[in-house]
């Protein structure tokens, strides 16, 4: 500005038109989408009286020896970072319980831990995609997976799963999908947003292939304990001889309800540990200190808690399936795990119409299909982490509108 009147010869200076500076994204960002959730939330925000079918958190308190081992270890001090490949006591931990679990030698070398298991894919997916290599998803899927692959350059192949068939992963249709570019095969069981639980045979059949192949599976595993009709889950940990081409990915969020505190996990090789490990240290650096001695006392100590909860839902899970079946124009199905029911409206409906219209209308807050994939835009996610009596509340104001809609 000095410099434009010294020139001028103005004693004062001349006004400069300066042009706002924009933001400049990397074109990389148009692969995430408005999720299709927030519109729904925000659109309730707005509203009074909204019964939420649209979460896709637990409900469920975090138990009381968990939060305890939280503030003890901030009391203790415990606020620095960890090692980063996560605390030593909490690797142990999970080398031991899964050791257990799925009868399978591991050594701490074959975990990360992170920032929940949203950050454990973000590794797996974003140090990987690149142009050239195919991504297998199914449709529907969880909403993280697609935009991760898209952003680096990868290629999304979507393998549907059907309302008829329960939405399970047919295991020859997964092979015949599989071609030369094909690098990974996400598999997402209990399923967001459908809720099924891929029997053994499937799961082997394609953990099998993939091992033929050299296709990687990530295994987004979070739902693993909640599980309502099948004693054995079928981990990608218990059907594979190595652990080459296997992440398995969990974390505490769901199981012991205790999503805001941040802590998940990778398995794999050690040699895929090592490489992630350091991309980790330039992402999250590591995951929180005093929740990662909250995890240590979750899996340590009594799993009460644990099979407690899974009753909870499973009578919720019985409940939503009996409402659905009472409702006009909505077919259902009994999703084994998870806590989310995937209901179809006739074909050809628009369930991102009907769910903004019942929102508004009812006040019930669910998901439409479209979040969550390409071919089940007639289809909404009704979300059973809520009491029996909610939803009971719920299906009261939505039976009726549903009886008078006019498909
Ligand atoms: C299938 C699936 N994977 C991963 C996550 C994220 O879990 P975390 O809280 O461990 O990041 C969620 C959360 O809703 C989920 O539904």
């Amino acid at each position: 500005m000095a410099e434009a009147a010294k020139d001028t010869g103005q004693t004062q200076p001349r006004k400069v038109k300066y042009r706002k500076a924009k933001a400049s994204w990397n074109p990389a960002m148009q692969a995430i989408p408005v999720p299709g959730i927030r519109r729904m939330v925000n659109m309730a925000s707005t509203m009074k009286d909204v019964i939420h079918l649209s979460i896709g958190q637990p409900d469920l308190p975090t138990p009381k020896h968990i939060i305890d081992a939280y503030v003890d270890a901030l009391n203790a001090g415990q606020t620095g970072y960890t090692m980063d490949a996560g605390l030593p006591e909490l690797l142990v931990a999970l080398r031991d319980y899964y050791g257990k679990r799925y009868n399978r030698k591991l050594t701490r070398d074959n975990i990360l831990i992170t920032s929940g298991a949203t950050e454990a894919m973000y590794l797996a997916i974003t140090s990987t995609a690149q142009p050239g290599r195919q991504f297998i998803i199914t449709d529907p899927t969880f909403l993280l997976y697609a935009p991760l692959i898209r952003m680096n350059g990868g290629e999304v192949k979507y393998i549907p799963t059907r309302p008829e068939n329960d939405h399970q992963l047919d295991p020859d249709e997964v092979i015949r999908a599989m071609g030369s570019r094909t690098y990974a095969i996400i598999l997402n069981s209990p399923n967001n947003p459908t809720g099924a639980v891929y029997p053994r045979s499937t799961v082997e059949t394609i953990v099998e292939e993939c091992a033929y192949r050299g296709i990687q599976i990530y295994a987004d595993e979070v739902y693993d304990h909640l599980i309502f009709d099948d004693d054995d889950y079928a981990s990608v940990l218990k059907c594979s001889v190595d652990l080459d081409n296997i992440m398995c990915i969990s974390s505490f969020s769901k199981t012991f309800s205790m999503a805001g505190l941040r802590v998940g996990w990778v398995i794999s090789s050690q040699a895929t540990i090592k490489s992630l490990r350091r991309y980790h240290m330039f992402t999250t650096s590591v995951a929180n200190t005093p929740s990662q001695f909250a995890g240590v006392a979750a899996l340590t100590g009594d799993q009460q808690c644990v099979r407690d909860m899974v009753d909870i839902y499973r009578e919720r899970r019985d409940k939503i399936v009996e409402l659905i079946d009472q409702t006009p124009h909505l077919t259902g199905y009994k999703p084994g795990g998870a806590f989310f029911a995937f209901p179809t409206l006739p074909p050809h409906v628009d369930g991102s119409d009907v769910a903004l219209r019942m929102l508004k209308e009812t006040g019930v807050c669910t998901v439409p299909g479209d979040a969550f994939g390409e071919h089940t835009q007639n289809a909404l996610r009704l979300s059973f982490s809520t009491t029996c009596e909610k939803l009971e509340e719920a299906f009261d104001r939505i039976i009726p509108w549903m009886a008078k809609q006019q498909f």
